[in-house]
């Protein structure tokens, strides 16, 4: 068997590499670089009750170690996807596990959207998103909100009976904290993270670069950050983690494994790299084999090992 064969949350996967929201599409635009099905997991485009068309003006600017976005969540909305775009998927022959990203700008919305999302066969697990810098209402308003990251995971909790990961905003001072709340409300997952809140001003302009003035910063400069927080919520939950933010290669993706993610997943190094959820899969696949370990979880969280849980 596989070195690399993960069971995430009653769902087996082929290894433990699934793509980050809004950076894969809907799974079949990278088709012309490589076969979808290698991945352990396809991460949907986030998707809120009615397509939106999302934000004005500049959307995405390059910083010296990643990027800044404002995408602001642009999608066909929930039926579309139900009806179109996950059928086609399927149609396509692609039969890997679809994880879901949902966001919501209220309660109602989310829990709306979480019935409509319950009754997808083809969705695996559901991402509930409380974490997008990039809209107005709602996203990140949710996930940095104690009170209200538990009460939109209990809510969502209740729709569906399939697992429910919730993605968290890193723009708190204590995620930890929050990891524990949503757990606590009904989460069996934690992804973590989703991007920092940042800005660039164009020097000839005097101005902002992006229309919506600040952006979600994503991609290699935020990869100590985000270790730094799955280490923090490793320690402060039972729950699995999915964990992403930056991972540009194989070594970066055995840092989140050892720091507790239990799948790692590959957002902005897509841009740069259209092959790179697959080399890091063939990378981890020869770190098992070089190292004599029989499963990849057996390395989940071996950063602190000889520390105790607290
Ligand atoms: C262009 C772009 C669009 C994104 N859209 C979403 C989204 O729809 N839902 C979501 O939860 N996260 C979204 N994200 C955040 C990523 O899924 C990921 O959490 C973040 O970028 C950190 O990982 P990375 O540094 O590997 O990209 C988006 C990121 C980028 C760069």
């Amino acid at each position: 068997m596989s070195a690399l064969r993960t069971e995430f949350l009653g769902v087996t996967m082929k290894n433990p590499v699934v793509t980050s929201s809004g950076c894969f599409g809907f799974g079949l635009e990278y088709r012309d670089y490589f076969d979808p099905d290698l991945l352990g997991g396809i991460g949907l485009k986030g998707t809120t009750l009615s397509a939106r068309t999302g934000n004005m003006g500049t959307r995405v600017t390059e910083t010296p170690a990643g990027m800044l976005n404002t995408v602001g969540l642009e999608n066909p909305g929930v039926h579309y996807v139900k009806d179109a775009t996950i059928p086609e998927i399927r149609a396509a022959g692609v039969k890997a596990p679809l994880i879901f990203n949902m966001s919501g700008s209220t309660l109602d919305e989310y829990v709306e959207m979480a019935k409509i999302v319950d009754t997808i066969a083809d969705v695996a697990i559901v991402e509930l998103n409380i974490s997008c810098p990039n809209v107005k209402d709602g996203g990140m308003a949710f996930g940095a909100n104690p009170c209200a990251a538990g009460d939109v995971t209990a809510a969502v909790r209740r729709q569906t009976k399939k697992p429910l990961v919730v993605k968290l905003t890193p723009n708190v001072t204590d995620v930890a904290a929050i990891a524990k709340i949503v757990e606590e409300a009904g989460a069996d997952g934690i992804s973590v993270i989703n991007t920092l809140l940042g800005m660039a001003i164009d020097v000839r302009t005097r101005k902002p670069v992006l229309g919506n003035i600040f952006g979600g910063l994503s991609g290699p400069a935020v990869k100590p950050v985000a270790l730094r927080i799955v280490y923090q919520v490793y320690k402060a939950v039972g729950i699995p983690i999915v964990g992403m933010g930056g991972i540009s290669s194989t070594e970066d993706a055995l840092e989140f494994i050892f720091a507790g993610a239990t799948l790692v997943s590959i957002g902005t190094g897509i841009f740069k790299n259209p092959l790179l959820p697959v080399e890091i899969i063939e990378g981890l696949e020869k770190y098992c084999a070089d190292n004599g370990i029989a499963n990849i979880s057996e390395l989940v969280g071996a950063a602190h090992k000889g520390e105790v849980k607290v």
